[in-house]
């Protein structure tokens, strides 16, 4: 008698468990649409339009470069070096790291300081920046309303609107709106295929939401809650853009904070952090489960940044947990020519 009831309680708590387990992974899956604004939603032409401003290099003053430069989807669309050194406008170096332009589709803010509220108010950023393709946007829209080819496009794309800042930015976006991440293992996995991750990457997930708190910042489908931190990657008093979003508004609780970045295809996207001062996934976890790259002397670090004694077993799980995020490359056509 007491055996069964015994066997009715494992049943009924192995049925809850199995409910709840699936609850939990619902949050990991990709929601059903992509954001987009009233204004701007997304056609076939937009994107179309989109992907022809992003990889076309006229968009730059000496046209050599274009956004796909540093984003470019044969790297991770990132440019994986530290700075976005080599390759600005005439070689000049920007003060920081290229983030992925995959999946910023999903952010509620652009930039690591969060300086643009939306894709359409970030695309025209780089445009202009001397460091990146030093274009003025009075001198771009006409040279682009002098190439013939782009007319018909922009009619199609957004009638009656003609070409101008507002239009080129809105196409960008479009087509950015498509950068999106794949199928990844672990989304297999999420969806019920227990076989598609290692035991490793299994245990490193667990690790992942529980002991090492990555979860309290690195949260659902993005693996990014959005929110801006301080992580202790620099001790003492900060200066210039080490400030990170302390220069966007002088708040206190902004001092040295940079955005969460996603984790999704993070294997293609080395180096590490704003600075990229890190080039594995093993070293950026190493300074995120000990409390920072400095433990003490940190102003306004995050208070869930604290040493969670992990062992570098442990670590190495976290590891293979995060490689099952990278998904088979976006399959993306970079055009080869350009309306003349
Ligand atoms: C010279 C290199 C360079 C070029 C060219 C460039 N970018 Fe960037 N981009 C960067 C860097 C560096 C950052 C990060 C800057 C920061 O956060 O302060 C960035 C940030 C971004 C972000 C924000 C991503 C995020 O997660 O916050 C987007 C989106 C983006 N760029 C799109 C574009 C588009 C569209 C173009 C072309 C119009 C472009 N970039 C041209 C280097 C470049
Ligand atoms: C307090 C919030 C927070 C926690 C907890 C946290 N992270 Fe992060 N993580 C961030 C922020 C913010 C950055 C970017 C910091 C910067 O560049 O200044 C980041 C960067 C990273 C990067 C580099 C990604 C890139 O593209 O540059 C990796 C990898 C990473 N975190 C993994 C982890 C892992 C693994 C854990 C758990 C052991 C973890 N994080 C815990 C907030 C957090």
């Amino acid at each position: 008698m007491i055996k069964k009831s015994l066997l009715a309680t494992l049943v009924v708590s192995a049925l809850f468990t199995g409910a709840t387990a699936n609850d939990d992974m619902k949050k990991w899956l990709r929601p059903t649409e992509v954001p987009q604004p009233t204004n701007n939603k997304l056609t076939p032409a937009r994107i179309e339009l989109g992907k022809l401003l992003y990889f076309d290099k006229r968009l730059s003053k000496n046209d050599t470069v274009s956004c796909a430069t540093c984003h470019s989807p044969a790297r991770g669309w990132t440019d994986e070096v530290p700075t976005s050194k080599a390759v600005g406008f005439e070689g000049r170096v920007g003060p920081r790291n290229s983030p992925v332009v995959l999946n910023s589709a999903y952010q509620r803010h652009q930039f690591w300081d969060g300086r643009a509220k939306s894709l359409e108010q970030q695309a025209l950023g780089p445009i202009e920046a001397d460091v990146e393709m030093n274009m003025p946007l009075k001198e771009l829209v006409p040279k682009l309303q002098k190439i013939k080819g782009y007319k018909p496009l922009f009619d199609k794309a957004y009638p009656g609107e003609g070409i101008n800042k507002e239009t080129i930015a809105k196409a960008i976006a479009s087509f950015e709106r498509t950068v999106v991440s794949t199928e990844s293992p672990f989304d297999k996995y999420a969806k019920g295929d227990k076989k598609a991750i290692s035991k490793d990457a299994k245990e490193g997930f667990s690790l992942f939401k529980g002991k090492a708190h990555c979860v309290d910042c690195h949260d659902g489908f993005n693996f990014t809650d959005g929110s801006f931190q301080n992580i202790g990657l620099h001790d003492g008093n900060l200066t210039g853009k080490e400030l990170g979003r302390y220069n966007v508004k002088k708040r206190a609780a902004w001092y040295g904070v940079f955005k969460t970045p996603t984790l999704r295809d993070v294997t293609k996207s080395y180096p590490y952090f704003h600075d990229g001062s890190v080039k594995t996934l093993k070293e950026a976890t190493v300074i995120c489960s000990h409390g920072g790259r400095f433990e003490h002397n940190v102003k306004n670090k995050s208070d869930v940044m604290v040493d969670r004694h992990l062992s570098e077993a442990e670590v190495d799980k976290i590891v293979e947990f995060m490689k099952s995020l990278t998904g088979p490359d976006l399959d993306i056509k970079v055009p080869t020519k350009f309306p003349q």
